[in-house]
């Protein structure tokens, strides 16, 4: 396609014009945004580049091994990861509020990224997967989703640093960033992720979190998210996870009484993430998933399915 290879060649040169031999920090989260922002500036600037990426503990299962695999050894990029599990963990203890919650992991992400970002010495510029449609919704400061989006994006970092911004998707929408990505050779699953909040698994586990919670949460939302892989499913639903209730019901386990906790599973198929439905996932397809989380997650003794659209229900549960 050489409309995009253009484009391509186009912001490599742009971007090594303005970096010229200076060094670039960027804050890789592994989503789609970041990750093609890393990959065509390191295109253009190699090792002058240095991402960091921050374990939050609230990432899905694994994401710390295989962004480092994904980005670190495959497209050998500089990555630093940051291993901020305990001090987010510490700072939830006992917190049920989402918005309370929203707040600290916010706060929390800066602090950890600016003290990061200050151990890179000489670093110039701080790169940023701002594509158009964030450009556009951060000028319009009226009207409720300004007010809904404002906690949105915790990747979103202080305008008073002293870096100079590198932002190379600017211009582009959600699916010519994917295309962009895909010409540089990212494979197809990674630029075709569902959206994953800031907050992350914060937000999806209800009320306080703790390291529990947040291991339970892991692996039943792994066990949904390979079986839609698994029965092509993954791109035909604009966003699946789990979410864990802190409620327990009793069930049986062999003759033995069970008292766990609650996992929904949610679906959402959606274009513009403001209106959804819930997805109409075969019931087949459904048990499996049931069975399997039931099955093989200590902690989680019943599955829920929520068949809520938005409005009035939310995507996530908090
Ligand atoms: P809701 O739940 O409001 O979600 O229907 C709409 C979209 O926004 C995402 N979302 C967030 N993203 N920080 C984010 O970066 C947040 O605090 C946040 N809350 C919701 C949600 O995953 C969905 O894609």
């Amino acid at each position: 396609n050489w409309k995009l290879t253009n484009y391509i060649d186009k912001t490599v040169e742009e971007i090594r014009e303005k970096v010229g031999n200076q060094k670039v920090i960027l804050g890789l989260s592994g989503g789609v945004d970041s990750s093609v922002a890393a990959v065509l500036i390191h295109k253009a600037i190699g090792d002058q580049l240095t991402c960091i990426f921050v374990d939050t503990g609230l990432l899905r299962k694994d994401e710390d091994v295989k962004v480092m695999q994904n980005y670190g050894e495959h497209f050998n990029m500089n990555i630093k990861l940051v291993d901020a599990k305990e001090r987010f963990l510490s700072k939830l203890a006992g917190i049920d509020d989402p918005e309370a919650k929203r707040k600290i992991i916010g706060n929390e992400f800066i602090y950890v990224f600016d003290e990061e970002s200050h151990k890179i010495e000489g670093a110039k510029f701080l790169a940023q997967g701002t594509i158009y449609p964030d450009v556009i919704e951060s000028q319009s400061v009226n009207g409720p989703s300004a007010v809904i989006k404002s906690h949105h994006n915790v990747g979103g970092l202080p305008e008073d640093m002293e870096f100079e911004l590198l932002e190379p998707l600017r211009e582009l929408f959600k699916d010519e960033v994917r295309k962009v990505g895909e010409e540089l050779g990212i494979p197809h699953h990674l630029v075709h992720r569902h959206p994953f909040p800031g907050p992350g698994l914060g937000i999806r586990i209800l009320g306080a979190v703790d390291a529990e919670k947040v291991k339970i949460l892991q692996e039943a939302d792994d066990i949904f998210i390979e079986e839609l892989y698994k029965n092509d499913l993954y791109d035909k639903v604009s966003q699946a996870f789990v979410v864990l209730l802190p409620v327990k019901s009793v069930g049986v386990m062999g003759d033995e009484r069970t008292y766990e906790y609650t996992a929904v599973v949610r679906s959402a198929n959606t274009i513009d993430f403001m209106t959804a439905t819930w997805s109409r996932l075969p019931y087949e397809f459904l048990d499996t998933v049931s069975s399997r989380i039931i099955n093989e997650v200590r902690g989680i003794n019943r599955v829920a399915y929520d068949i809520s659209s938005k409005p009035p229900a939310t995507i996530e549960w908090e």
